[in-house]
């Protein structure tokens, strides 16, 4: 079941096609990140799915509602906290989130949504002196003074250390487990990676992937290697006793055998058993979400335009979707 649905939708800012034609879904209970580069369209994205800004064309369903045409309604039952949030400097957590209880003209119970976001202990504190952390925490716990059943989450732990990040994430995690379906922008890969059920890369507008992030590593990875210390005669068995993919480097004697699956990798094994040869410093190696999201959206050349290292997925097929179900 799905709790939104946009199909090629599209916005532009004047001569801008901030948005151009995207189409994805986002399931019930789940994880769905959307990442990209800043300029990207994530922002627009969410907020015309949240009925703060008009679309130009395309259909957008959220909670089976129209956000532009039911705002009211949708509002009641969706959370969001906007990018760079922020609150009256002379409130505290607890202030805030009666205040925005009375807003939506509903009852809480502040001390659950304080243990909720991990936030008791500053609970008392002025926004104003609240660390970068509890901020953000803040702006989680008046997310879900309404009970939300969808939560919009624009860039929830930009600027927070380490530490304060994880605690976020936390969070998030505990949300989920409470059923709730969460929207998140993030530029930090590694949170989309260990967060997302999904994600969708943006890039210009456009979606160029979607799927979870092991099948987009799967997908657009160039495989998992196995590297080793040991000689060039090992690399020479290898390379004439199968089609693995072998490299080697002289300086460091290092040899990198690029593996799709398991097969490949029990062929590798049983090569260098039956060499007799000798090898050590085995390891494995797979690319992170993040060396993936640099191959497809590219690099800053020295001219200063955008290269992409990798062909854009919606130039190769029509059908974007790599997710299995
Ligand atoms: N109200 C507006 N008027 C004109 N241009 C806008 C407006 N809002 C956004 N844009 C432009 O549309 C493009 C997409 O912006 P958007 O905020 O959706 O990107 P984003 O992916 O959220 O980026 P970031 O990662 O920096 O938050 C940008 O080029 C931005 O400058
Ligand atoms: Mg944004």
């Amino acid at each position: 079941m799905s709790v939104i649905d946009v199909h090629d939708l599209k916005k532009a800012y004047g001569s801008l096609q901030a948005v151009d034609g995207i189409s994805f879904e986002v399931k019930s209970g789940e994880i769905f990140s959307m990442l990209g580069p800043n300029g990207a369209g994530k922002t627009t994205t969410i907020e015309i799915m949240e009925g703060l800004r008009a679309k130009d064309a395309g259909e957008v369903s959220v909670l089976g509602l129209d956000p532009w045409k039911h705002g009211y309604e949708l509002h009641k039952r969706i959370g969001v906290i906007p990018q760079g949030f922020r609150f009256f400097d002379k409130a505290t957590p607890k202030e805030a989130i009666i205040y925005y209880a009375s807003l939506f003209g509903v009852k809480v119970a502040p001390e659950q949504i304080l243990d909720q976001v991990i936030l008791q202990d500053a609970k008392n504190i002025y926004f104003e002196n609240l660390s970068g952390g509890q901020k953000q925490k803040t702006g989680l716990a008046l997310s879900l003074v309404n009970n939300p059943e969808l939560l919009f989450l624009d860039e929830p732990t930009t600027g927070l250390d380490p530490q304060a990040r994880r605690a976020v994430w936390q969070v998030i995690e505990n949300l989920k487990k409470a059923g709730r379906s969460i929207v998140l922008t993030t530029h930090y890969l590694e949170e989309a990676e260990r967060l997302a059920d999904r994600v969708a890369i943006m890039d210009h507008g456009r979606i160029i992937a979607t799927g979870s992030p092991p099948e987009i590593v799967q997908r657009f990875g160039s495989g998992e290697r196995i590297r080793l210390t040991g000689g060039k005669e090992l690399v020479d068995y290898i390379g004439r006793n199968s089609n693995l993919p072998v490299t080697f480097d002289d300086k460091f004697r290092q040899i990198e055998i690029t593996i799709h699956d398991k097969n490949d990798a029990l062929t590798a094994f049983r090569l260098l058993e039956q060499s007799g040869m000798d090898w050590s410093d085995l390891s494995t190696k797979r690319e992170s979400l993040e060396d993936i999201f640099i191959k497809l959206v590219g690099t800053i050349d020295e001219g200063g335009s955008k290269a992409n290292t990798m062909r854009r997925e919606d130039d190769q097929q029509k059908d974007i979707q790599v997710s299995a179900n």
